[in-house]
């Protein structure tokens, strides 16, 4: 029986390569680290299907080595490491996996509100280094959260999820942009959209929600910094290039802002001698938003339906670019 040709570009959880290994023959990357660029074209190019991650760069090139591609499927809901317009060109649909990690994303967010507004990185490492003297009435001292106001910066999925935690867990007043109104979402928290300057100087907490796009790669830099209150919060788990990260070591270091807590970052790895990772008042996880059993499961599961709806010639249950079935 033929079977279509698959590269996927990683292991990914078990329950989705069952359903890829079944469907298809897979030629699965069991190196921990991703295939570099050249190794990555090879594999792919007498491919029908490819399974990419956000380490993966899906560039025109790629796509022109592999001419029998018909569906690329990211083991992510951000696509920016997939050439849009190339795969459009192409008629390639591009799957995406939403929906399925925005729960698990908003408690790393709200993880790293927490974390970063309490010093928990800080005070964590000064225990662990004997700087835990004694029981200090001004040691360590944080910000409070309840009442306070978060701004959400793209208040989609996982945004939302982020808002209602913190509306409903802490009481926190919901300031937001979004590219359109959300009058639902005003209605349920008692919401409002509002301009980014607004945003940048009423938050008390700032997250990021929006995706990587010309039009917000570096949205925060030295002058959005400046904005910003001294006591507030930034938090990012959508890209690190939304972030001048020299700006923000700056801020950080000067006080325009009292903490960050960043799941991404540019690079990615951020090298060890980084000097983000020397500033006490920023919390740092590697890109662990999605990274629990069940959502990276699911993610797997949704993955696969994506690229053996491609490889059948099928529409993705999640396409990000649909124009190719017009
Ligand atoms: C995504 O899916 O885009 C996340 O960044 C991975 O967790």
């Amino acid at each position: 029986m033929f079977k279509p040709k698959v590269f996927v570009a990683r292991q990914i959880p078990e329950v989705g390569l069952e359903l890829i290994r079944a469907a298809c023959d897979a030629d699965v990357w069991l190196e921990r680290l991703p295939p570099s660029p050249e190794i990555l074209r090879e594999r792919v190019r007498d491919c029908d299907g490819l399974v990419s991650l956000l380490t993966d760069r899906v560039d025109a090139a790629l796509l022109a080595a592999a001419p029998r591609l018909r569906v690329v499927s990211n083991f992510a809901v951000g696509v920016n490491n997939v050439d849009l317009v190339a795969a459009s060109e192409r008629s390639i649909p591009v799957g995406n996996t939403p929906g399925v990690l925005t729960e698990a994303t908003a408690d790393i967010a709200v993880t790293l509100l927490l974390a970063a507004a309490r010093r928990l990185g800080e005070s964590s490492t000064d225990a662990k280094e004997g700087r835990w003297l004694t029981w200090e009435p001004r040691g360590w001292l944080g910000a409070d959260l309840v009442g306070r106001t978060v701004g959400i910066v793209g208040m989609g999925r996982i945004g939302h999820a982020v808002a209602k935690r913190l509306h409903f867990g802490w009481g926190m007043r919901v300031i937001y942009t979004a590219r359109s109104p959300k009058p639902e979402i005003d209605a349920e928290l008692g919401a409002s959209a509002v301009s980014f300057d607004t945003l940048l100087t009423q938050s008390d907490f700032v997250s990021v929600h929006v995706d990587l796009n010309p039009t917000t790669k570096g949205m925060f830099g030295a002058a959005e910094f400046a904005k910003m209150k001294r006591s507030a919060v930034f938090v990012n788990t959508a890209r690190g290039p939304h972030v001048d990260q020299v700006a923000l070591a700056e801020a950080l270091r000067s006080g325009a802002i009292f903490a960050a807590g960043l799941d991404v970052t540019e690079p990615e790895p951020l090298p060890a001698d980084h000097e983000l990772y020397k500033l006490p008042n920023c919390v740092i996880a590697p890109h662990i938003a999605s990274a629990t059993h069940d959502t990276r499961d699911a993610m797997a599961t949704l993955c696969a339906a994506n690229l053996l709806a491609g490889v059948r010639g099928e529409r993705l249950p999640n396409c990000v670019n649909p124009s190719v079935y017009d």
